[in-house]
């Protein structure tokens, strides 16, 4: 069979049971349930309600509701779901009604009571262990009746409910309204027919579970066998099924040995059993049923992957208040990294920069941060290096015009007057960050090579931003604003760098 003829095949197949199904359902309703009153739950359940209270007609309201419900399935549910659906609804539609015509009548209109007088509780077993393998076969094979199996199969494809516990959800609502209809007799009576009802509910969900989970179950083979290699070639070959082979040692004989791990679905176990027994009889063999299987031919795994990926975001200190420096780096880090700045750990100290050169000051940071709140992070040191100073102001930029420092507009005024008539204004920013993961230090540096201006351009950035050109740019940092800067500059190389150190671990 080709691949075309196959799925054709398998379609027409799936239509097949699921008109079996309805045609179960239909006897089970018509048969057992409804010559007793027997309120169940479902639209079919609901419609069955307003028919014993009103006489409106059972199929009439089913479809009616149905209408509503496949709107709904329209915009979740995929394509074919709803084919299959639409075809069950008219299906259920026109079997019941040709059933209601076939049956013979009680006095009442009701379909004879074919177990009896007095039957009730017999006859509703009998309906529900039918309606229950009925429901289960028509789920299985991609279909539904419609009604709340819409709501049901909506809520399974999201979520991993059981498609029963949706059921009885829904149904506990559909049979508790019976309390409501004044046509069911007295309160007492009422609940009667309720807790008829809620049996029913349950027989019915239990078997639908117990179906569909028979169906689905899956079993996990370890084998320890002499001619593993036999077994686990014929396994792969003649059932055209994978084999983990697991690395043993017998403790007894001392001896490395071999061990087959294989998941299979419960029905293959015959042949698994059939092959192994002609390869070694003598073949030590356990079987255990386990709860689920995920994965590539077994079941999907139902999470939501949004929550997992935000979990995965590591949490990094930056050891700064510095807000734009902050701010640029969490742009080049913010997607795959929470980035928390000192003040937003607690940490309000004045880290003392007492280094002689970048690099010690920046692990003077980072140390003082992970000594002190044992956190992963990394801090930064940042200096203008001006080739007509000798390098200077260097690790010494943010005080260079003296003072506590950070006073960046006395900063940039002395090192303009200090290169005043000075024709050779090149220049380089050098950032270097030190990185402590888990007590491991790591370096990295950037540099943006560049001149100093004649004065201040620009309102943007910060520091010496306003009288900074970097190479191949005539507006300097302030003039060319954080989107250009953040993709050029000395600090935005170094970060890249520890993005990338990041990520390969
Ligand atoms: P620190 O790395 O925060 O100690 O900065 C040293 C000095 O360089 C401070 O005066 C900062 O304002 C200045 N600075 C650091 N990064 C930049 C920058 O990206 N542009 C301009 N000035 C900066």
């Amino acid at each position: 069979m080709t691949i075309d003829h196959k799925i054709i095949w398998n379609e027409v197949k799936d239509y097949m049971f699921i008109a079996l199904g309805l045609f179960l359902y239909t006897i089970a309703f018509t048969v057992f349930l409804m010559p007793y009153q027997i309120v169940a739950g479902g639209v079919t359940g609901l419609s069955a309600i307003i028919y014993y209270a009103t006489g409106f007609h059972l199929e009439n309201t089913y479809i009616i509701i149905n209408g509503i419900l496949l709107l709904v399935a329209l915009k979740i549910l995929g394509y074919k779901f709803l084919m299959k659906t639409i075809f069950a609804i008219f299906t259920l539609y026109f079997m019941l009604r040709f059933a209601q015509d076939i049956i013979p009548k009680q006095d009442n209109g009701l379909p004879f009571k074919l177990m009896g007088e007095g039957q009730d509780f017999m006859s509703m077993i009998i309906g529900c262990v039918i309606t229950g393998i009925a429901l289960a076969t028509v789920f299985l094979h991609n279909g539904s009746t419609g009604g709340t199996d819409i709501i049901a199969a909506s809520v399974n494809k999201y979520h991993n409910v059981s498609l029963g516990s949706v059921l009885i959800a829904a149904d506990f609502c559909i049979i508790g309204s019976c309390m409501f209809f004044p046509q069911f007799g007295t309160y007492l009576e009422r609940a009667h027919k309720v807790m008829f009802g809620f049996c029913v509910m349950a027989m019915e969900n239990y078997v639908l579970d117990y179906v569909m989970n028979a169906r689905r179950q899956s079993v996990q083979f370890f084998i320890f066998s002499r001619k593993w290699q036999e077994i686990a070639n014929a396994i792969g070959t003649q059932m055209n099924h994978g084999v983990t082979i697991l690395d043993g040692h017998g403790w007894y004989t001392g001896k490395q040995m071999k061990v087959l791990c294989i998941l299979a679905k419960k029905n293959e176990s015959v042949n698994m059993f059939r092959l192994i027994k002609m390869i070694d009889p003598n073949a030590f063999v356990s079987q255990s049923s386990v709860i689920g299987v995920y994965g590539e031919g077994f079941d999907e795994m139902k999470v939501k992957i949004k929550n997992i990926e935000e979990k995965k975001k590591m949490k990094i200190v930056f050891a700064t208040n510095n807000l734009n420096k902050l701010s640029e780096v969490r742009k080049i880090l913010g997607n795959k990294f929470e980035v928390l700045s000192l003040g937003e750990i607690g940490c309000h100290d004045d880290i003392p920069e007492k280094g002689q050169t970048l690099k010690d000051n920046a692990l003077i940071k980072a140390q003082w941060v992970y000594d002190k709140y044992h956190v992963n992070c990394f801090a930064d040191d940042t200096g203008l290096e001006v080739d007509a100073l000798g390098g200077a102001p260097g690790v010494y930029s943010a005080r260079y015009a003296g003072g506590v420092g950070h006073d960046s507009e006395a900063n940039m005024k002395k090192l303009l007057s200090e290169l005043e008539n000075n024709d050779n204004r090149k220049a380089r920013f050098r950032t270097v960050i030190a990185l402590i993961i888990d007590g491991k230090v790591t370096t990295f540096d950037g540099i943006v090579n560049g001149v100093i201006t004649e004065g201040k351009r620009g309102g943007e950035g910060f520091g010496y931003d306003p009288i900074f050109m970097p190479e191949g740019y005539n507006k300097t940092f302030a003039e060319l604003g954080t989107g250009i800067k953040n993709n050029i500059s000395h600090r935005a190389k170094a970060v890249q760098k520890l993005a990338d150190y990041l990520l390969k671990r």
